[in-house]
């Protein structure tokens, strides 16, 4: 089986969101949206990988395929918990009514339906895709509650006294919700509440998350349409501080928003929580063509997230860093797995990592991608985080098709999808600039003499 460090990619052909992320019996499970036979968006399989540290990642293959009625053209997004130490999965099962007659795996014109479909593991490695799937939340019949189609991304989690469901839905395809359901047994699930923003917030809430941290609760979700700008990816992965209510589902969602990632590539991220007890989450990074090895879609590393009042964190896990703490003084010392290159920028310096740029204008950093990706009408080619309010630290984690920009530990990321940056991966800096690469197993670095 293939390893694969530092960022996960696809294992051939396509990969999207991240589902079922999870710690369980030893092992990081993280399956993600999987289309086995082309580079590109078909009937939704649920590929798997595997780790122990979150750094190293092994595939393990398919783990779920269409097999039952309601499923039968896709195993859309759903995540996972544990109970009794069995590995349980809820996910949405997509049926096409009309089958695009030039395609059979995409429907035409968006006549589908969706259920929500449950199916449980004893080890977390099998699964039986022909007598283990149960529906446990039918295709919607009530719009006022939500829509028969567009539902879709259980996330489940366990409250103080039962388990709650979140998942995503639109009102009349005119603006995002979220729905919320409890269960005492995990079987029976009960429709309690919705939350809503409104028409200035994408018409359709896809793969929501809600989780409690030290700082307060957090919701995040990947509203469809969001951007009005021209460019290419109008849906957005957003979050907000929220106030949560157990007993009613009652969500409090303030207006203003932070997107999850400044770059704008990632979505569809996922959290859960690691052996430690930390909030992680694994995003989606769209690109828009496979990378030379014929392969699309990669996941953004695992990122701690954190909430101070009402502003959230994303930081580099604990696992990566120590994975990446062998020092080196030049890049062509890297390793294939990549860097980590960390410096200061100062008002109007710049940073060039091969092509891509990282700019400090006032206190904001700016980004551009120009040179090392393609150019198409509507690309993302710069990128802005808001405000810094803590000086300019930035830490830098790059391979061959992806760099990730952390800025103050995580106060804003920028991550960007990039090609050709190959072999002239350099840093142009005239100040101090430390580089990192990994440790191989075993191996000490300064200061474990
Ligand atoms: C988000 C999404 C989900 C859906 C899945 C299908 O990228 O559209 O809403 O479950 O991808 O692959």
């Amino acid at each position: 089986m293939k390893r694969q460090r530092l960022h996960l990619k696809a294992p051939d052909n396509w990969i999207n969101d991240p589902n079922g992320f999870i710690y369980y019996k030893g092992y990081y499970h993280l399956f993600y949206q999987y289309f086995p036979y082309e580079p590109r968006w078909g009937t939704m399989h649920w590929g798997h990988a595997v780790s122990r540290d979150l750094v190293t990642w092994e595939h393990r293959g398919v783990a779920l395929y269409p097999s039952t009625h309601e499923d039968r053209n896709g195993c859309f997004s759903g995540s996972a918990i544990e109970e009794d130490g069995k590995l349980y999965l809820v996910y949405t099962g997509v049926r096409y009514e009309v089958v695009n007659p030039e395609d059979p795996h995409t429907c035409l014109d968006e006549q589908f339906e969706s259920a929500q479909l449950m199916i449980t593991s004893e080890d977390g490695f099998h699964f039986d895709n022909e007598e283990g799937k149960t529906v446990i939340i039918p295709p919607l019949t009530d719009k006022k509650i939500g829509d028969r189609t567009h539902t879709r991304d259980p996330k489940i989690w366990r409250g103080k006294d039962r388990w709650y469901l979140i998942i995503g839905s639109t009102v009349e395809e005119k603006y995002g919700e979220v729905l919320f359901y409890q269960s005492e047994d995990l079987h029976t699930w009960t429709y309690v509440n919705k939350a809503w923003k409104g028409p200035d917030y994408g018409w359709m809430w896809e793969c929501p998350d809600f989780f409690e941290t030290e700082g307060g609760g957090v919701l995040m979700v990947s509203p469809m349409g969001l951007l009005k700008n021209g460019e290419k990816e109008k849906n957005q992965s957003v979050c907000f501080p929220v106030e949560f209510t157990e007993s009613t589902c009652q969500m409090e969602i303030p207006d203003q928003y932070q997107f999850t990632d400044y770059g704008m590539d990632l979505y569809a991220p996922q959290t859960t929580r690691d052996s430690e007890g930390r909030r992680v989450m694994e995003g989606w990074i769209r690109m828009p063509k496979p990378a030379e090895e014929g392969w699309i879609g990669m996941f953004c590393l695992p990122r701690i997230v954190e909430r101070k009042g009402n502003h959230i964190y994303f930081r580099i896990h604990p696992n990566v860093r120590a994975a990446y703490s062998k020092e080196i003084t030049d890049i062509s010392c890297a390793s294939e797995d990549g860097y980590m290159a960390v410096f200061e920028l100062e008002d109007g310096e710049t940073a060039d990592i091969g092509g891509f740029l990282i700019k400090r204008k006032g206190n904001r950093i700016q980004t551009d991608r120009t040179a090392v990706y393609p150019s198409f009408e509507g690309a993302h080619l710069l990128s802005e985080t808001p405000e810094l309010t803590d000086g300019c630290r930035i830490e830098v984690l790059a391979d061959k098709n992806l760099i990730e920009v952390y800025i103050n530990d995580g106060e804003y990321v920028i991550s960007n999808a990039v090609y050709g940056t190959g072999d002239f991966i350099k840093v142009n800096i005239e100040k101090t600039v430390h580089l990192y690469t990994l440790k191989e197993h075993g191996e000490r670095t300064r200061g474990e003499e």
